[in-house]
């Protein structure tokens, strides 16, 4: 059974990230990757398609509700890939769409998802980003539906998915980000934050949940550089990392005792 598990397992194409997803992502799974504004969503979700295609094994599509492909194209270079050259090859398709057409689309026989499966064999794809289907209804219970079917949509097509959606917190997380439950509807959730430390900015990444795997629980550091994104060790130390601005250990121990000596020399 483990084997089984194993044998089904895609590579995010992360550094260090497959690592603390037991192996990768199940393949045919749905994950969502959520973050506050430039915390690396889409970077994730290009390094993942891009690993995928730079293998010759495995197309992918990018669906994009706000980035035209040319500056799509211009961030994947900022990371080292070049979707040009995937392009070419047929082994990646960039569509710039509308939640509108896109959910039409993915419900309707033969519509987009049919035909990228039939013409270039698509196997994984990413949605940036889910927030934008909030604007199709001002009912959460509509949303969730939409959502519920959407996402059966991709699964019904044996795709392996990353949806990404927007927080709108820069520091902790939101729990009052719109949510329509997709949380629930997914396989494995990736909470992407910022932590200031020591007076500067640092990324996090914590595995929230992933079904059917034993997932690292740790909040690890990750950096973004013009070679994509790497997964660090974990924030050693600090406590309270998901608030956004931890504090060090040493000093609270160090304070209580200081605080403690204080009280009892006036006391
Ligand atoms: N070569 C690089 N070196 C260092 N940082 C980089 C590099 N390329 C991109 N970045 C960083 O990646 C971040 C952008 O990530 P990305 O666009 O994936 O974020 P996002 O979560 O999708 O944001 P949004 O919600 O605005 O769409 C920026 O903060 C940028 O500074
Ligand atoms: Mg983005």
């Amino acid at each position: 059974m483990g084997d089984t598990f194993q044998a089904e397992r895609v590579t995010t194409g992360v550094k260090g990230l497959d690592a603390m997803l037991d192996g990768g992502l199940l393949r045919g799974s749905t994950t969502l990757v959520k973050g506050a504004p430039g915390t690396g969503k889409t970077c994730l979700g290009l390094e993942f398609l891009a690993s995928g295609a730079e293998r010759g094994e495995e197309a992918g599509a990018f669906i994009t509700f706000e980035h035209f492909p040319r500056k799509l194209h211009r961030d994947a270079r900022s990371i080292g890939i070049s979707l040009e050259e995937l392009e070419k090859k047929g082994l990646l398709r960039t569509v710039f769409t509308s939640p509108e057409v896109f959910i039409t689309q993915v419900r309707q026989p033969e519509g987009m998802l049919d035909r990228l499966v039939r013409e270039m064999g698509l196997s994984r794809i990413v949605i940036d980003s889910i927030s934008h289907l909030e604007r199709l209804s001002d009912d959460p219970l509509r949303l969730r539906e939409i959502a519920y079917s959407f996402i059966n949509g991709l699964m019904r097509h044996g795709l392996t998915s990353i949806i990404t959606q927007e927080e709108p917190e820069i520091l902790g997380t939101s729990a009052t980000a719109a949510e329509f439950g997709i949380s629930y509807l997914v396989d494995t959730v990736i909470q992407l934050s910022y932590v200031e430390m020591d007076s500067s900015i640092n990324r996090a990444l914590l595995i929230l949940k992933q079904r059917a795997s034993c997932h690292d629980k740790a909040i690890r550091q990750f950096r973004i550089t013009d070679s994509g994104i790497t997964v660090e060790k974990p924030f050693e130390d600090r406590e309270g990392v998901l608030s956004g601005v931890p504090v060090r250990r040493e000093l609270e121990a160090f304070m209580e005792a200081f605080g403690k000596k204080e009280r009892r020399k006036g006391g």
